[in-house]
């Protein structure tokens, strides 16, 4: 099958590459002339483990080829689906949607004969509706132009299967009226996702709202679960309980599960805090004013974790003003490159605008960070890092930083101090070590 995937950022590169990946032929759009160069030169420009082997793969294959011309994409099929951003607008907490709409302005005049029109984005509930209207307003006489919603789920550091093997398949499709024909959305998808709809992968049809809700309900669901759990790791520093034995003992319960109960500095990255904030703006603006109250409680809990790290560093160090704080970590979770929101910078951050010597080191992160925070100390290395720091903050649960040697360790720092934010670090074994260790919701002896 033949499909264009507009917009070649983290969602859109990856869709392209596996919808190739998939057997389908591929042409992948986007505005930044440098994005597609290097995407054409089979070089994927953020860390994905395993993308640039299916990119590569497909692009020798001849089924994947990139461009910035619209009036290719319009040639190309029948077929689109939209993958740019709708990042939080300035000054709100709602999502900024001019980019599906510049795609469906720049597109659909272009466009001959019957499309369809599959939005990835995550968007406000009522967006698709509206694009549609957008979309019968520009399209050429004799052609049509339908929009479907099939939000994507994918999980930064495991994308390619994520697209390859989706847990699930969502389609909000319109219903027929008397300006519309008949949906033919279902059956497009059907043979898009023919092979992993013959694995059995379960799939729902909706309408157009309902598959927009069910992408923000699930971040919001697991933004709910993570604050939950780090609320709970408020009380426990207090009485000297443990957080983590106490997630693996309600996550027995399997209508619980242990899944998304990780306490720590909590969550950050592209999606889960623009995702809340965006739902719960067009919650009001859909008239339901007190229904998502509780999520502006879910990101100050959120928010919490980070300056308990900065109140923890206060306590051991006294001043902050001079003292060589090492942070592990920039990026928002391991396996990334992606340092949006992300908890382990912020408390970098916070730490040098309090007055602290900070050296930051991270596995991919680096290159992104340094643009964000250029005036904090990057190190070359995790040992780079671990020389001389008074203290040292594990914020992102890097493997490098979980396999860490504590007597190694020992042996580079110049006081055995460290902050574990992410709860990955067996107590026991740093203790033995001689290091003296502090965690979120957790009292160390
Ligand atoms: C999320 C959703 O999981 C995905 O389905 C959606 O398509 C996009 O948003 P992603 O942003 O890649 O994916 O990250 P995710 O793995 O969900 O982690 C989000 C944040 O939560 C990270 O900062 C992570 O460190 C944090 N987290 C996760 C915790 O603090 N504790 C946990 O137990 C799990």
């Amino acid at each position: 099958m033949r499909m264009t995937v507009i917009g070649t950022g983290y969602l859109g590169a990856t869709h392209a590459a596996c919808m190739a990946e998939l057997g389908h032929e591929v042409l992948g759009v986007d505005v930044d002339e440098n994005k597609i160069e290097a995407l054409k030169n089979s070089k994927v420009p953020f860390y994905e483990p395993g993308l640039p082997e299916v990119l590569e793969r497909n692009i020798d294959a001849g089924r994947l080829d990139f461009t910035t011309d619209y009036d290719e994409v319009a040639a190309f099929a029948n077929v689109h689906f939209i993958g740019v951003g709708t990042p939080q607008q300035r000054g709100s907490y709602a999502a900024d949607t001019r980019y599906v709409e510049a795609v469906i302005d720049d597109l659909v005049p272009k466009l001959q004969g019957h499309h369809v029109i599959l939005g990835k984005s995550t968007v406000p509930v009522g967006t698709a509706a509206a694009l549609q209207e957008r979309a019968d307003k520009l399209v050429q006489d004799g052609a049509s132009v339908e929009i479907a919603w099939n939000p994507e789920f994918l999980r930064e550091g495991y994308a390619v299967k994520d697209t390859i093997e989706p847990d699930r398949i969502v389609l909000g499709v319109r219903g027929a009226s008397a300006t519309h024909e008949e949906s033919r959305a279902e059956e497009v998808a059907r043979e898009v996702y023919a092979t992993p709809l013959e694995n059995d992968t379960p799939f729902i049809v909706t309408d157009l709202q309902t598959a927009e809700l069910v992408k923000v309900s699930a971040n919001a669901f697991l933004a709910t679960k993570i604050s939950f759990i780090n609320a709970v790791s408020e009380v426990c520093e207090n009485v000297g309980a443990d957080v983590t034995q106490l997630a693996d003992a309600i996550g027995y319960d399997d209508r619980i599960g242990r899944k998304f109960l990780g306490a720590g500095l909590g969550f950050g990255g592209g999606c889960l805090p623009k995702d809340i904030r965006a739902f719960m703006a067009r919650a009001g603006e859909v008239g339901a004013d007190q229904a998502l109250t509780f999520l502006r409680e879910v990101d100050a809990i959120n928010m919490r974790r980070r300056q308990r790290v900065i109140d923890l560093a206060r306590e051991e160090l006294g001043s902050l003003i001079g003292r060589n704080i090492t942070v592990l970590g920039a990026a928002f979770k391991p396996n990334s490159d992606d340092v949006r929101d992300s908890p382990a910078l912020a408390v970098a951050g916070q730490l040098s605008l309090a007055g602290a010597s900070v050296r930051v080191y991270d596995p991919q992160g680096m290159d992104n960070a340094r643009k964000v925070f250029p005036t904090l100390d990057y190190a070359t290395s995790l040992e780079d890092a671990l020389n001389g720091a008074e203290l040292v903050i594990l914020a992102t649960e890097w493997q490098e930083f979980k396999q860490m040697d504590p007597v190694w360790a020992a042996g580079l720092v110049d006081k055995q101090l460290l902050i574990d934010g992410r709860n990955v670090l067996d107590p026991q074994t740093w203790q033995a070590a001689g290091w003296q260790l502090r965690a979120l919701g957790r009292t160390l002896g």
